[in-house]
């Protein structure tokens, strides 16, 4: 049987996603100051296109008709991302009136339409100055995170209501800090830890300033949990599962719900003694409570204990390979496993049992073609979406109090280091044009929601 729209409850949140810098363009309009996405896609080989955040889709100039979009396919909410450089060119200092203005316009034409919006207040994109003050790896940086949180939702908490802090620490600290392939591209090695320690700092000091800036409102944080499983029985891949479980789920998991770090992992990055020093006062206000959790999935890891190598992205267990099981591949290379939805989804429940979570993005990258007659078949995302959307319904039988699920993504995009090479949208855009088409999946997901 096929999953439909009333295997869910009526209240289910069913939403699309998209993030600032990818969409929008108008990286040097309206008083936007440089992020650090601006910077690092300067560097050469950086972006495999050698393209940037321009034009992108132009969605800083298109919003409305992006709106009509979205209202066309019939989903009831819309999870964007707020460009910190576009409200605080450095930083610092008063919010600049355009980026108000320009987030508030979204807001509000999106309630109009009935889209409730949800906002990110961090995908991604620091302002550059702060880089250059050290960034994520400065604790001061915390702070700035949490002044910039209260600015915005002082000002758009009347037409917002539900906020989310970060998106996805693990990659704007190890991803971006050690492996180095995302902004600012350093690597760092274990040091990463520290930065993924002042991203859920600033994230705890925003939330009381978010609360009262709109006490009506929701606050949570998204993160991108794995299934992560051994590839063999023995006890080196068991090993590997568990650092790779370690780092990029309990690392967050644990201070946001379990009073504190997981020891094994600051021991397997030799960071104990830092951590000790830096980050244990700030246990309690770490697990400051929140009203949802966000869970990004797109697929599984199967761990084995391979050679000694040096860098990348899991600094402290740079021996762990992730094997490639035979599954059916996205054009991104990640293995298709619905059933790894279910498992995250019930991780984040035993995380903290009762607290309300969100699919705040799923979906896939396929090479889409624009067909002569204007349509874009696109089976394979259909097929990926509508399964996982069953994994869905699954974790709800199965008693995981999931409130909603938003397809990664509205429409293609930059998509980071891969550039315009990937396609995760529901919606084709021609960037030579900035012309949009619906593809099959979207036309999919407005029948599904149709009921
Ligand atoms: C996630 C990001 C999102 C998008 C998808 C494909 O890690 O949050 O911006 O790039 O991957």
């Amino acid at each position: 049987m096929p999953v439909t729209k009333s295997d869910f409850p009526d209240d289910f949140v069913w939403g699309t996603a998209t993030a600032a810098y990818q969409i929008e363009g108008a990286t040097r309009e309206d008083g936007r100051g440089v992020s650090i996405w601006d910077r690092f896609t300067e560097r050469p080989g950086a972006i495999a296109d050698g393209s940037n955040g321009e034009p992108a889709d132009e969605h800083y100039h298109r919003w409305a008709e992006d709106i009509d979009l979205m209202a066309g396919l019939g989903v009831g909410a819309y999870r964007f991302s707020i460009s910190w450089p576009r409200i605080q060119a450095n930083g610092t200092g008063p919010a600049n009136p355009e980026g108000i203005a320009f987030y508030r316009r979204l807001a509000e034409a999106l309630l109009e339409k009935g889209i409730t919006p949800y906002a990110t207040l961090y995908h991604w994109d620091l302002p550059q100055a702060l880089e250059d003050r050290g960034g994520w790896l400065d604790r001061e940086t915390a702070d700035r995170f949490a002044e910039y949180a209260r600015l915005v939702v002082s000002e758009l908490g009347d037409v917002v209501k539900h906020w989310i802090t970060l998106n996805e620490p693990w990659c704007s600290s190890f991803l971006s800090y050690a492996g180095g392939d995302h902004a600012p591209g350093l690597q760092v090695g274990t040091t990463a830890s520290h930065a993924a320690h002042h991203l859920l700092l600033g994230h705890a000091r925003a939330v009381p300033l978010i609360r009262a800036a709109c006490p009506d409102g929701t606050v949570g944080i998204t993160l991108n949990l794995y299934s992560v499983r051994a590839a063999s029985d023995d006890p080196a891949d068991a090993d590997a599962a568990r650092r790779i479980d370690g780092l990029q789920n309990r690392f967050f998991l644990d201070p946001l719900f379990a009073g504190g770090y997981p020891a094994d992992v600051l021991a397997d990055l030799g960071e104990t003694a830092w951590f000790e020093e830096h980050a244990a006062g700030d246990a309690a206000e770490l697990a400051v409570p929140v009203d949802f959790l966000g869970v990004n999935y797109y697929s599984r890891h199967t761990t084995r204990a391979g050679a000694p190598r040096t860098g990348g992205s899991n600094p402290g267990s740079e021996f762990v390979e992730m094997i490639d099981t035979g599954a059916p591949k996205t054009e991104m290379g990640w293995e298709i496993h619905p059933d790894g939805l279910v498992d995250v989804l019930q991780m984040a429940a035993a995380a903290k049992p009762g607290l309300p979570l969100l699919v705040t993005e799923n979906g896939a990258a396929y090479p889409d073609r624009v067909e002569d007659d204007g349509s874009v078949h696109d089976p394979e995302r259909q097929a990926y979406l509508e399964s996982h959307i069953a994994a869905c319904a699954d974790a709800l039988a199965a008693g995981v109090p999931l409130r909603g699920y938003f397809i990664w993504s509205m429409m293609d995009n930059f998509e980071w280091a891969f550039g315009y090479t990937r396609r995760f949208g529901i919606v084709h855009v021609d960037y030579s044009t900035q012309q949009r088409t619906v593809k099959d999946s979207g036309a999919w997901v407005r029948s599904f929601l149709a009921g």
